[in-house]
């Protein structure tokens, strides 16, 4: 039998970075747009909902908002605060792996996975991910990732993030502090993109669809 993949986890001042006001709010601002875009508003509100890698929850009280009653997140154990805080939260909270579903078979309408597939540790972790979720939607369920594409723009952005200039405001600040971080898987999932788009076109999901935005993939697939 293989090993189970790896799990890597975040740092102390990756999640005080993340979890800062600033960075919350322009994240937040955004949730709107990426899941239209994703098409998930389209899904009827009794639909079961997963959210993978869910962080602090924040596209799942959106989704609250707009009137979905079947909520869950899931994300590590190790990620603080707010996520495992049960008050007046809308959604359930699964503490497990992206790589390990602890969830029965076909039990989910939908399930997203968005900003993540980076953090993951590798194309391993994110082909058990896509086993996953194929098991745990029904038939004719929807899996939707977002995540960053490599282009030359966003080699780009990355490279003015992490010089001098993003030190100019309390935003970029921030957010060059979480992406210091990342910046070795980032780069490592930048330089597997090829590899990440081959396992899209090879997995089981039919009917996907891969938009390219200018720093943004979405692909949705259909069990
Ligand atoms: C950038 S955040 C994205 C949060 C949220 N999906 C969003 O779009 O705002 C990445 C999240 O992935 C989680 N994560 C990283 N590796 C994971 C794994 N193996 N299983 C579950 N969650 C994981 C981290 O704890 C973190 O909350």
């Amino acid at each position: 039998m293989s090993a189970p993949p790896e799990v890597r986890r975040e740092t102390a001042v990756w999640h005080e970075a993340y979890q800062s006001d600033v960075l919350a709010r322009r994240r937040r601002s955004s949730h709107a747009r990426k899941l239209r875009r994703a098409g998930l508003l389209s899904m009827t509100r009794e639909s079961r909902i997963l959210d993978v890698c869910c962080g602090e929850g924040e596209m799942l009280e959106f989704l609250a908002r707009e009137g979905y009653s079947s909520l869950v997140g899931l994300d590590l154990p190790a990620a603080p605060g707010k996520a495992e805080e049960a008050k007046g939260r809308r959604w359930h909270y699964a503490s497990a792996s992206a790589t390990a579903f602890p969830f029965r078979a076909e039990c989910f309408d939908c399930i997203l996975c968005a900003h993540s597939l980076h953090h993951l540790g590798g194309l391993g972790n994110i082909e058990a991910l896509l086993k996953e979720a194929y098991h745990s939607l029904k038939p004719g369920g929807r899996f939707i990732m977002i995540d960053h594409i490599d282009a030359p723009l966003v080699r780009l952005a990355f490279a003015v993030l992490f010089s001098p200039l993003a030190g100019l405001t309390q935003f970029t600040r921030m957010f060059r502090q979480q992406h210091l971080e990342e910046k070795d898987f980032l780069y490592d999932y930048l330089d597997h993109w090829p590899g990440l788009e081959a396992l899209m076109r090879k997995s089981p999901f039919r009917n996907f669809k891969l938009e390219k935005k200018l720093f943004f993939f979405y692909w949705t697939g259909t069990k």
